[in-house]
């Protein structure tokens, strides 16, 4: 099992949201972060050169999967999230050592599965 975090782009959320679904992912949490890409931009001050570290609006999605999900979610966070501009994001592919669901006690595999509820 993993956990797979994607930071994308705030405006590439309902994208990314359809071709999840699409990918027949279902669960996971959407949290609005702030963040740093790594590039700097060096801002002259009257002792001498500062860097500038400027944060800016991301969204992280948090997505816990089975082994065989890992690369259909991976593939459709790729396709969904990428303008080919610097600042696309990064996605993040962590082990996860157990998963429980808390309604029910199942474990793992069982607890990342959806259910259907009936209406
Ligand atoms: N090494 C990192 N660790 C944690 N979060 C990161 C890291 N790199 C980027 N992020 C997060 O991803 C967001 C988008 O980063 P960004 O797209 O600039 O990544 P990048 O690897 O520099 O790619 P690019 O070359 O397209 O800029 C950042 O605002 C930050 O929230
Ligand atoms: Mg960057």
């Amino acid at each position: 099992m993993k956990l797979i975090r994607a930071i994308v782009r705030p405006e590439k959320l309902g994208d990314v949201l359809k071709a999840l679904f699409q990918a027949e992912v279902h669960g996971l949490t959407v949290t609005h972060v702030k963040g740093h890409g790594g590039e700097t931009e060096l801002v002259e001050t009257y002792r001498g050169t500062t860097v500038k570290m400027e944060l800016h609006d991301k969204v992280m999605l948090d997505i816990g999967v089975s082994d065989h999900f890992v690369e259909p979610t991976v593939q459709a966070i790729l396709q969904s999230a990428r303008t080919g501009e610097v600042g696309d994001g990064k996605i993040f592919v962590i082990p996860v050592e157990k998963i429980y669901r808390i309604r029910t006690g199942e474990e793992d595999e069982a607890a990342v599965t959806p259910v259907t509820v009936s209406p």
